[in-house]
């Protein structure tokens, strides 16, 4: 059993890095590599997660942002510090293989499905909410039995039952985002960037309209008391509303998946993730401060809250400019979403411990085409059929987990190895990452019981897979096996 903990070592890692410089091309700079942070959080998280995460919080929703983004903040310098450490695709699963071993760092790829697929799905949900109700605003009319999951009835105004079949939106927006992805990652990251000048620029635009219209009586009682339920207001309200908007931070660490894909990775590592973290938190602090005093936080259980805050104002001009900053936003994200997730299948694939078929590069394009159209087309079939509420959770507790994750290797690292260079080191180690494993922790205790169910089973059926084919299949064992092999041939010669 003691194999389950065989180690890469830094130095092969890098070597390996090394090897892939023919494969995958070294377009992105540091501006690119904040602009595709931006691009992986400011999505549906806060355009519309903040909607049911401040109906457990009322207008204390902003210290659940603040306490998720510190979180996010103690997690994003440990992140920094391995990106920087050891630039190559794959992401915390690679960091974990250096440190505490491939077992756990096939936990942990499997763990950042629930991340990155998973979470692409739940955008997607949220991109097709907007783009019907910006389909409303214009009069152009959309069948309703394709309009949601099958699993997500929902009411006419006359108080009928609308049964759809299917979220087509959803499916739609995710097969045109693959098949971008399999032309090239210089034009999706060209893309990229406009679209996150346009998202910053629309909420930027919403706090500064949205601010004239605040009502003060609208944050009193500013934490309203708890119901007597866990989670429902109060302390524990915050700490749930911190576990549901923790969604609107993830995307910080997908920069680090484009660790090889970034010309200089040792510096712009740790600039692109605490970069892109920074300005988000700005951005969140503005949006639900606004969000919470121009309307009653119960009005805005709802799939477009800040639409519905804006249509609450007279400045309904707004309106569909807010719609359109959301549909482009959540694009963006779920284009990085799913870069990040085959750039992860991608590393796993070349250690063996998935199929080949997923580390496949096109000749010509030089991207994963076989895994990206594979993962594309499961991400649109999910998005098309599961609602909404019952992949956003998941992906935040299988998420908070890899930070939980993250931030103990990097102590292991410091404490194992600590000789190797580390372009960046994150300060006060010994405070900053037991800080951040608590405060995920707390966020992940936050979270409901069904929601850890369903992290378990997912794990369960990851263990199934890891002893069925990866241990079989793992390069590095195989490896380890030849050598001790040969040394024994030596020892009897
Ligand atoms: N942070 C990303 C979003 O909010 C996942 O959409």
């Amino acid at each position: 059993m003691s194999d389950l903990w065989v180690k890469k070592s830094i130095e092969q890692l890098r070597a390996e890095s090394a090897d892939a410089e023919h494969s995958l091309r070294r377009a992105l700079g540091p501006v690119a590599l904040i602009s595709l942070g931006i691009g992986a959080i400011v999505g549906a998280g806060i355009f519309v997660i903040s909607g049911i995460a401040v109906q457990h919080t009322g207008p204390a929703l902003v210290v659940s942002v603040i306490l998720s983004g510190i979180g996010c903040a103690f997690a994003g310098l440990c992140y920094s510090e391995f990106a920087s450490m050891i630039p190559i695709a794959g992401s915390a699963y690679t960091y974990a293989y250096a440190t505490i071993g491939e077992f756990l760092a096939w936990i942990i790829g499997w763990d950042l499905i629930l991340e990155y697929a998973v979470g692409a799905t739940t955008v997607s949900i949220g991109w097709s909410g907007y783009t019907l109700s910006f389909l409303r605003t214009l009069h152009i009319p959309f069948p309703a039995e394709l309009a949601r999951s099958p699993w997500d009835p929902a009411r006419n105004i006359d108080g009928t039952m609308i049964h759809s079949y299917f979220n087509l939106p959803a499916f739609f927006i995710v097969a045109v985002i693959t098949a971008l992805l399999i032309l090239g990652i210089r034009e999706s990251a060209r893309f990229n960037n406009v679209v996150v000048i346009v998202k910053v620029g629309v909420l930027l635009l919403f706090i500064g309209v949205c601010a004239l219209f605040i009502t003060r009586a609208n944050w009193h009682p500013f934490l309203p008391a708890n119901t007597g339920t866990f989670g429902d207001f109060g302390w524990s309200g915050v700490l749930r509303g911190a576990g549901l908007i923790f969604f609107a931070y993830i995307g910080f660490d997908a920069v680090s998946t484009a660790a090889q894909e970034a010309r200089n990775p040792e510096r712009d590592m740790p600039i692109g993730i605490l970069g892109s973290l920074g300005i988000s938190t700005v951005l969140y602090i503005g949006v639900v401060m606004v969000l919470t005093g121009v309307t009653p936080f119960t009005r805005l259980n709802v799939p477009d809250p800040l639409a519905v805050a804006v249509d609450s104002t007279s400045a309904h001009w707004l309106s569909p400019i807010v719609k359109a900053g959301a549909i482009l936003g959540t694009t963006a994200v779920i284009l990085v979403m799913l870069l990040g997730q085959t750039r992860i299948f991608y590393t796993m694939a070349f250690d063996g411990l998935l199929p080949r078929v997923f580390g496949t590069v096109h000749p010509r394009f030089r991207t994963p085409y076989k895994s990206t159209a594979l993962v594309g087309f499961l991400v649109a079939l999910a998005g098309g059929l599961i609602p909404l509420r019952v992949v956003g959770e998941l992906v935040s507790i299988g998420t908070l987990l890899a930070f939980v994750i993250v931030c103990g290797s990097v102590l292991a690292m410091r404490k194992m190895r600590p000789d190797i260079r580390r372009p960046f080191r994150a300060p006060a180690v010994w405070f900053v990452a037991p800080m951040g494993m608590i405060v995920c922790l707390a966020q992940m205790v936050g979270l409901p019981l069904d929601t850890w169910v369903r992290l378990f089973v997912w794990m369960g059926i990851g263990f199934c897979i890891y002893f069925g084919y990866s241990r079989h299949h793992s390069l590095l064992r195989a490896k380890i096996g030849r050598s001790s092999a040969t040394s024994v041939t030596k020892t009897k010669d």
